[in-house]
This record gives structure tokens, sequence and C-alpha cells, in this order.
């Protein structure tokens, strides 16, 4: 008989070696090999004797479909992030960093859903029930019926929570703490955890119960050990901010049964996360509007407008090589854009040191931002504010022409609501608003934006005369 073998596992990527190594081929990374043994994970190892199978019903693709139910929550930006509520019997990961709000977020939840009648179990292998209760206390969650246990042995888990009545929604805290008398490897091991989330999956789908997974992200991005579970869960949701700032976005990553690029946004407090329904009010907070360099940005969140102010440092450099620092926005984008300027617009950057951040801690991601980082940019080395009433957004090819976005509509239905009356935009934008009240001038090239700022006619000509 074949010798039951033991295999090697990255713990970042999951990639499985026959051999042990110092770097793992599937991702790159140093020393994340670790033995395992394969015969404790799902499925069988080798060595495991054949059991027979059980015949499973086969049935057709057409047929009735069961509406997936759900239950929302009542906390606004939470239903939205998983499409309408939390959905019977799926099971949903929330990744985020350590420390950034994941069990706040949940014990709240859990606190809306006994609210309204459901029955919620958290179970909490991080924290001793003492810890939980301290901030259940201090989220005003305490009075409700929120059941709670402070265990991380999957087997004893599981013979809890299947005691009793059947429960809605079933909290786990974390899924790294999660180990089963069934693997052999470590706690926190690919193995334990994907054994784990396994048992937790299955539990979900026979019983109906939701299941909530809390996953802590690794300094690499990937939820830890666990991008090997991302795929065995339906929905996969992270949980964002930057800890120097107050406000959180749940972002929707995977979803199956909603869209996914929704987004939550909250502002934590001394009482808890509270929800923020206008997140552009948030980022545009404290602006000191007669600043050179700063300009703000009409973005997109999903099908959610959201403004945010994008301010440039364009010094002077003392250094043989220039500095470029950002924050909030993609580096290779931000040399592209310098690129651009000095090809086309004989914008000379050369000798001087280039700052970019997004205000608030929030992080862009469109590539709309273009026009308005290189109008910040520009507004900082000429050292003329832009007009304060203004909003910009648009996409810069390297020829230096600016391309159309899309949700032009939203874009500036959002500024207008927000007291914006002018927008600098792309030529040839498609839904361009009629007949509405606000000043939209449109450029068609980076050279032509920057001439604009540069001779400070932002202005469009029918309205030079009022500024
Ligand atoms: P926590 O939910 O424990 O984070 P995670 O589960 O993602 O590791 O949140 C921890 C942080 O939140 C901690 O730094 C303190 C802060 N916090 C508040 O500011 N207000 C509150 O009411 C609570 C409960 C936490
Ligand atoms: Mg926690």
């Amino acid at each position: 008989m074949a010798k039951a073998k033991t295999q090697f596992v990255c713990q970042n990527c999951g990639t499985v070696h026959s051999r042990w190594a110092g770097k793992c081929d599937g991702c790159g990374e140093w020393n994340t090999i670790v033995e395992e043994d394969p015969m404790g994970g799902i499925g069988s190892g080798p060595g495991k004797a054949p059991k027979k199978g059980r015949t499973v019903a086969l049935t057709a693709l057409s047929g009735e479909i069961e509406e997936a139910p759900r239950i929302p929550t009542g906390m606004g930006e939470l239903d939205r992030a998983t499409g309408g509520g939390f959905v019977r019997g799926s099971a949903v990961l929330i990744g985020g960093d350590p420390g950034i709000g994941k069990s706040t977020l949940l014990m709240q939840a859990a606190a809306a859903l006994s609210r309204r009648g459901h029955r919620v179990i958290y179970v909490s292998g991080e924290e001793a029930v003492a810890q939980v209760r301290l901030r259940a206390q201090r989220l005003g969650a305490a009075d409700t019926d929120v059941l709670l246990a402070a265990e991380t042995n999957v087997e004893d888990i599981l013979a809890t929570i299947s005691e009793g009545k059947r429960p809605d929604l079933v909290i786990i805290d974390s899924i790294q703490t999660l180990w089963s008398d069934t693997a052999d490897s470590a706690p926190g091991t690919v193995t334990q955890v994907r054994t784990g989330v396994q048992a937790m999956i299955r539990y979900a789908k026979q019983t109906g119960a939701t299941m909530v997974l809390v996953g802590h992200v690794t300094k690499e991005g990937q939820i830890a050990g666990p991008r090997v579970v991302e795929h065995m869960v339906d929905a996969v949701l992270y949980f964002e901010g930057d800890r120097g700032h107050h406000y959180r976005i749940l972002r929707t990553v995977k979803n199956r049964f909603g869209p996914t690029d929704e987004i939550g946004v909250f502002e934590m407090s001394d009482k808890g996360l509270r929800e923020v329904a206008n997140p552009s009010e948030l980022f545009l907070g404290e602006r000191n509007e007669k600043a050179p360099g700063a300009a703000v940005f009409a973005g997109m969140e999903g099908t959610r407008p959201v403004l945010v102010e994008v301010q440039a440092l364009v010094a002077a450099t003392s250094l043989g090589t220039p500095r470029r620092a950002v924050v909030g926005w993609d580096s290779s984008r931000l040399a592209m854009i310098l690129a651009v300027l000095e090809a086309h617009c004989g914008v000379r950057l050369g000798q001087h040191d280039v700052y970019l951040n997004v205000a608030g801690g929030y992080r862009i991601r469109e590539p709309a931002a273009d026009m308005a980082i290189a109008s910040a940019l520009v507004s900082s080395l000429a050292g003329l504010a832009l007009p304060a009433d203004c909003v910009y957004f648009g996409e810069v090819s390297l020829s230096g022409a600016v391309r159309p976005v899309a949700h032009t509509a939203q874009r500036l239905k959002e500024a207008e609501k927000l007291g914006f009356s002018a927008a600098v935009l792309p030529a040839a934008s498609p839904d361009l608003p009629k007949g509405s009240k606000g000043k939209w001038r449109e450029v068609d090239s980076l050279p032509d934006l920057v001439a604009r700022i540069a001779g400070s006619r932002l202005k469009a000509p029918a309205d030079q005369e009022d500024g």
C-alpha cells in the first residue's frame, strides 16, 4: 500500500508542493510553506479506505426556483452592501484588517436582527465572553437576545448551534481561530481554516441558517490562509478604511445573490459604527476652498456617486531625483499623468517634488479621476486656486486626449445636489443632462485643460463677465 504522504501547502495562496521550499512558486512569497496532512482536509487523502458513496437525486435545470428569502438588518448601509439583506442558507465572508471594526459591525448587525425577532448566535473565538459583553454594552446591544459563546472547536460549535431552535444567523468571529479534531494540522493553517469553513457552510446549506464568517486580512491584502475560502462562500465583503480616519467602507467583492459593486459607508464613533447615507459630505467636510492644488473629483462607487477632494503639492526639489508620493491613488497612474503633462502640455515637473493626497483617507479606483488629478497638479504648480464650485472628471489617454466616462448624469446630479454649479468634463460626454442650470465646461484634451487653468479661463466664454 502507498505510504501516506504529507504535503506542503503555501499558507498565502494555497499552492500544494511535493516538498518543502523556501519560496512558493505560486505566489512568490517566502517562508509561507507549511507541512500539512492531506488526510485531515476536506475530501480524503490517498491513505483513506474507499467508501461507497450515497446516490443523490439528479434534477433538471428548469423547474421552480424558490425566491431567495432575505433577512434585512434594517442597517441601510449593510443591507445595501449585501444586496438587500442576508440570504438564508448562505455563507458570507467578511474580511478586513485586524482592528478595523468587523466585530463591532457584526455585533451591531446581530443586535439589529435580534430586535427584529430573529434568533442570532455570536460565536467569538478571539474574545472572552466578558469582553464581548463589554463591547455590546458600549454599543447599546446588551439588552437584546443575541446568544453568545466563546468557542473555537468546530465540532463543539456545530453541536451547540444545532441544539434547540434553528438560528437565523450565526456569526463566527473569526475563521482563523477555528480548529477541528478531524484535521491534524495546527490551528490557523490552510487545512484547518478550510475544514472549519467547509463544516460551517455545510451547516448553513443544510439548515437554512445564514452563516457570517469573519476573516482577518494579511499584510498582502488577501484574507489570511483564507484566500482559499473565498471561492467556497456565497458572498465576500471587505471592510476597509484607514485606521487614522473614522470612516469605513464595506465593499462587496463577490455576491452570488446580488450586485458586486455596492458599498456601504460607516463612521466609527465612540458608540460604534454610524451609517453614513451621504458619503460625499464626509469627504468634503474640511475643505479649504481658497488653497491652490485642490480639486473636487466627481466619482462613482458602484451605483452611487461620491464627491471627494484630491490635493496636490508641487514644490521645487532639493534632491537629485524628485520625490513622488501618493496616498489614496495609484502611483503608476500618477506617473502617467505627469508624463502626459510633460510631453503634451509643456508642464515641466522634472525639478519638482510631487505629493498627492486624497482627502479623508479615501482610496480612488477609477481612471475617471485623471482630470481632477491633473487639475490639482497644475493648480498647485501655477499657484492658482481652482474655482470652489467646480467638480472634475474624465479619463486622460497617453496622447493627451480626454475621454468620456460612464455615469455622467449621475455625477453631475450629485455635484448639483451638494451645491457645485460647474463641472469640467470630457467633450462629447454622453447623457449630459439637458436643461440643467449647471455650467458644464467640456474639454477635449489635457493641453486645453492646462491652458484654461493657467489662463484662469475655467469659466465658459458666456459667463466671463461675472468673474
Ligand atoms: P473591532 O470591531 O474589534 O475590530 P476587528 O474585529 O475588525 O478586529 O474594532 C476595534 C476598533 O474599533 C478599536 O480600535 C476600537 C474601535 N471602536 C470604537 O472606536 N468605538 C466603539 O464603539 C467600538 C466598539 C470600537
Ligand atoms: Mg474582532
